[in-house]
């Protein structure tokens, strides 16, 4: 028989994708399952995926090269979504397709599937990231086609089929998690005029609940990589993982936001990234500190078309490429530390050194220590304003 390999979270949706799979196109289902987020029991994942109908289940553990070939580019890139989202969605599902035509190959495959709905942007970036690498291999989007209306409908399925499916009550939300941040949407969300309750958070504690002292924490970069947390050598991972429980108990990296996806609707989302928060913000210090004021505000520019692609599923495309190479070519000089605060919700960088700072407090100061030389700005003036004089 021919073969499929399946994106497979372990979920409701994906457990009935490889039934009706194997029903609809006669195929035997291959399951493959990436952990970047949450570290699910493997054995009982793949036990559950059996029990469902699939041949064989593949776990990875994938966490490390998420951490470095699409998070640290993005924390190079600074790069945010409008302005505001981290992006971590976004990131992780052009690895998801990379593994999936990675198994498609190992297996001899012809066929790879996933359970992401069409109206989504993660169906974009997996679909393009699978025909980008792989354009022979066909792609199956059960949840496109099958007849299924609601949630209730697929449970019918489920139990009739005995799929193993989980009695825990499902979260109204629809959340997608990795280590570089939670997205949380649907439910009640959907009304943008309502506050998201509490229990919709998964990283970050409410500001009600945070600590009544703010935390000073300091962070550590070398070449562009945090390297080091309070003093701590960590390995990018854990340093990750332990900066979104640090910042996610004061609050830290909350965003609500109206976001414009690539397929023309427009959908409330909210964020939790805390992490990304901190290490963003330090990184960027740092950068001020060590580039000059044209470098800088250029970058801002390329910043904000790396996150479009991104976010629009062009991960693997030759300007995003190009642009990587743009943000890499000088992190060499990023190195550095910044001290931050958090306090109850917010973040500030107060104090911040670079080993090749461009600041200099001799020019910069008002004491009598300064040694700018104040005659030069005349001439200075004078010309910078020539072109204008008399003009209006
Ligand atoms: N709107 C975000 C994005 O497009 C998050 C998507 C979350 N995906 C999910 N299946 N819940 O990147």
């Amino acid at each position: 028989m021919e073969k499929v390999v399946l994106a497979y979270s372990g979920g409701l949706d994906t457990s009935c994708c490889i039934r009706w799979i194997k029903e609809k196109y006669g195929l035997d289902v291959i399951c493959f399952s990436a952990f970047i987020g949450e570290v699910p029991d493997a054995k009982k994942l793949n036990q559950k995926a059996l029990k469902s109908g699939a041949k064989k289940c593949y776990v990875y553990d994938l966490k490390k090269e998420l951490a470095q070939e699409y998070i640290l580019p993005s924390l190079f890139a600074h790069a945010r979504y409008e302005g505001k989202y981290m992006l971590a969605t976004s990131i992780g599902r052009p690895l998801i397709a990379k593994k999936l035509v990675e198994v498609a190959h190992k297996e001899g495959a012809k066929y790879v599937a996933h359970g992401c709905t069409g109206k989504g942007n993660d169906q974009v970036r997996i679909e393009v990231g699978v025909r980008t690498l792989d354009p022979k291999l066909k792609i199956i989007a059960p949840l496109k086609e099958w007849e299924f209306k609601s949630r209730e409908e697929e449970i019918d399925y489920a139990v009739k089929h005995k799929i193993p499916i989980d009695v825990t009550k499902k979260s109204p939300y629809s959340i997608d998690k990795n280590i570089w941040g939670v997205a949380i949407e649907a439910g009640m969300l959907e009304d943008p005029w309502v506050e998201p309750p509490e229990d919709a958070y998964v990283f970050t504690k409410n500001i009600s609940k945070t600590p009544d002292k703010p935390k000073y924490i300091e962070v550590e970069f070398s070449k562009g990589v945090p390297v080091k947390l309070n003093g701590q050598a960590l390995p990018l991972v854990d340093l990750i993982e332990s900066l979104n429980i640090l910042a996610g108990r004061y609050g830290i990296g909350r965003v609500d936001m109206i976001e414009n996806r690539l397929v023309g609707i427009k959908s409330r989302e909210i964020y939790e990234a805390p992490a990304a928060t901190v290490l963003m913000a330090a990184h960027e210090e740092i950068e001020s500190m060590v580039f000059d004021r044209d470098f800088l505000h250029y970058k801002r520019l390329l910043s904000e078309k790396y996150a479009e692609l991104v976010y629009n599923g062009l991960w693997f495309s030759p300007l995003k490429d190009a642009l990587d190479a743009f943000f890499m070519h000088h992190q060499a000089r990023v190195t550095g530390k910044v001290r931050v605060r958090l306090d109850k919700g917010t973040m500030a960088i107060v104090g911040r050194c670079a080993k090749k700072s461009l600041y200099k407090e001799k020019l910069a100061t008002y004491s009598k220590d300064d040694e700018f030389d104040h005659t030069a700005a005349n001439g200075f003036i004078k010309l910078w304003g020539l072109p204008y004089e008399g003009s209006r």
